[in-house]
């Protein structure tokens, strides 16, 4: 399993949860961007993550929770950036967005929230690189895993096989070791965690996901 480490917190400076991602083997580094209009929560500009980015040893996995993702693609390219992920419901020309972030030699991700079908995402399976899985309402950490998204887990890595596709799915809210666990039983095959990382077990909570 991938594991995605968020530093979004109630409790600790995002520098503090940097510096001890960097000593674990968490594969990335997950950046919760979020604009106040597409979530209430307004978390980190583009120059907060620019500052943020000097301290960071791991790839970022940037998750863009904003109502126009298009504006922070090129600047969000300079750094070291793999991932890209924006919401299906915050854009009109999904392909356009996509082909964008594909420009700028980066991955592209496609993120539903828990009440999106996968159905609705089907066409664009095949041209993203990860589809990522909202186990919880957008916009804040803390909260528990809904068991109701294993299904469109379940759907989505059906169609990723039937395609013989590289797509990747990763799942983000609540998750733990039981819910890591689940969401790998459906296909998953990373994962993104705040709450359940962020405490002195850090270490070896991420070498326990990284080995389910
Ligand atoms: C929620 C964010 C998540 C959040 C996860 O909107 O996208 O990445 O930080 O936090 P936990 O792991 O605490 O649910
Ligand atoms: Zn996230």
């Amino acid at each position: 399993m991938k594991v995605s480490v968020s530093f979004l917190s109630d409790h600790f400076k995002p520098v503090d949860v940097i510096k001890m991602v960097n000593n674990t083997n968490a594969d990335y580094i997950h950046v919760d961007v979020m604009d106040g209009k597409f979530v209430d929560n307004k978390t980190y500009t583009l120059s907060d993550i620019e500052k943020l980015s000097n301290y960071m040893k791991k790839p970022m996995d940037v998750h863009l929770m904003v109502s126009n993702p298009k504006k922070y693609i090129e600047k969000l390219a300079i750094l070291n950036v793999e991932y890209i992920t924006f919401h299906y419901e915050s854009v009109k020309n999904v392909k356009e967005l996509i082909d964008l972030i594909h420009s700028y030699g980066l991955k592209a991700g496609i993120s539903v929230k828990p009440h999106t079908n996968a159905s609705d995402i089907v066409d664009f399976i095949d041209i993203v690189d990860l589809v990522l899985v909202m186990s919880v309402e957008p916009g804040k950490s803390g909260q528990t895993f809904m068991n109701s998204v294993l299904y469109k887990i379940e759907s989505l890595s059906r169609i990723i096989s039937e395609k013989n596709l590289k797509t990747i799915i990763s799942v983000d809210g609540g998750i733990n070791d039981e819910t890591a666990t689940l969401v790998k039983e459906k296909g998953a095959s990373m994962v993104v965690s705040a709450s359940y990382l962020q405490c002195t077990d850090m270490n070896s909570r991420v070498d326990l996901l990284k080995n389910l």
